[in-house]
């Protein structure tokens, strides 16, 4: 176990550390790419995989900002693409715009069951051609952990995560495999750098943590000492860190003062697509560039909802543009009237009244207009 007496983040202290003010021009730790297996993440800023979210409509806008080295889908059911698979179903919507797609790019997998696995993960291999596999195991939804025994459930069993890993890699080989996981169930049994060892000598090419517990869900803050604790239980490969980090500041204290190789960054950029570009200019201590204009978002949440019309319809496009509208909205004015209208719209021409009533074409105040018509 790594000495506490010399844990730089304790004594950083874990407020400071997500407060930390950039300094810009002069980084303390230098930032550097890293390497996952063959492939090069460089900068060294994630994109978290989120279920619902992480689609490609919302991958070709976040690359557009640039400032990301690695970008992930949603989750793949493992079991479920299998099961399409023999019936030639087509596969899974989680899967579109991957085969096309500018690399980097990692496709998460979860499910408990090593062979299938490894089946799958190959076929993706093969047949998409990612640059890496990434296995779930922090996932703390019912579904997957008490229905499925899948995702966060299986961390109380280090011994198959050790089991599936090794399938896995042997499976992709020579195309890299990662984990990521949370630092335990509960509070009481937290065991992340025992999971990270095992993971580590079955293969794995890197490893991310989300600083919290599966019973934390998403309650309370990350607990990035506890991440930073688990980098000398690794013997070669990259740590990833996550969790919590919403801003240039937070992201580059967190990599600055944890010895993570890299950041992932999920929630934030739901709204804030253009986040991982003022990270990146922050890790390299350059000033780091203001959000775009309201006009500019209005015409990116637009565009969204176009890039997803073109998968889903224009309806099932509408209301999954709900979702992003709403955290688009964050610190504009009127915001809470306006999500109360997006997450009433049903067609795209309502969906687009009620984005150019909010977010000004010219720089003009947003018209609240509480009567909006909103079908
Ligand atoms: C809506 C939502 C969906 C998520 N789906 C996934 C997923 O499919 N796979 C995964 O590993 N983590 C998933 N996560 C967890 C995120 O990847 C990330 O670990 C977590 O949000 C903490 O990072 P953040 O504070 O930067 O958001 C999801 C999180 C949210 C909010």
């Amino acid at each position: 176990m790594p000495s506490d007496a010399t844990d730089p983040v304790r004594d950083a202290g874990r407020t400071a550390l997500l407060d930390t003010q950039l300094d810009a021009g002069r980084p303390v730790r230098e930032a550097a790419a890293f390497r996952i297996g063959s492939v090069t993440v460089d900068p060294p800023i994630l994109q978290a995989p989120m279920a619902g979210f992480t689609n490609y409509a919302f991958r070709r806008i976040v690359r557009q900002f640039g400032g990301v080295g690695l970008q992930a889908t949603e989750m793949v059911n493992a079991r479920r693409f299998a099961w399409r698979d023999a019936r030639a179903a087509e596969h899974p919507d989680r899967l579109w715009g991957v085969r096309d797609e500018p690399r980097p790019l990692a496709v998460q997998i979860w499910d408990n069951d090593a062979d299938i696995m490894a089946r799958v993960a190959r076929r993706l291999v093969d047949e998409y051609q990612i640059s890496v596999v990434d296995i779930n195991f922090g996932c703390p939804v019912r579904k997957v952990t008490e229905k499925a025994r899948s995702g966060s459930y299986l961390l109380r069993f280090p011994d198959r995560i050790g089991r599936i890993v090794e399938r896995v890699v042997h499976a992709c080989d020579p195309v890299p495999v990662t984990a990521k996981i949370r630092l335990g169930c509960t509070r009481d049994t937290i065991n992340a750098c025992e999971v990270a060892r095992v993971i580590e000598q079955s293969g794995a090419a890197a490893l991310t943590v989300h600083g919290r517990t599966a019973e934390d869900f998403f309650r309370g803050k990350a607990d990035w000492h506890q991440i930073a604790r688990i980098k000398d239980h690794l013997q070669k490969i990259p740590l990833i860190g996550n969790g919590d980090l919403d801003s240039a500041e937070s992201a580059v204290g967190a990599y600055r003062q944890c010895a993570v190789d890299g950041i992932m960054i999920g929630r934030a950029a739901l709204g804030r697509p253009w986040i991982f570009r003022q990270v990146a200019a922050g890790l390299r201590g350059d000033p780091v560039p203001p959000d775009p204009s309201l006009e500019d978002q209005r015409a990116l949440l637009l565009e969204h909802h176009r890039h997803a019309i073109d998968r889903f319809g224009p309806t099932r496009a509408t209301f999954l543009m709900r979702k992003y509208a709403c955290s688009y909205a964050q610190g504009i004015r009127g915001a809470r009237l306006f999500r109360t209208h997006a997450a009433q719209v049903t067609t795209p021409d309502g969906f687009v009244a009620v984005v150019d009533a909010y977010f000004p074409r010219d720089g003009s105040a947003p018209s609240v207009r509480p009567d909006l018509h909103t079908t």
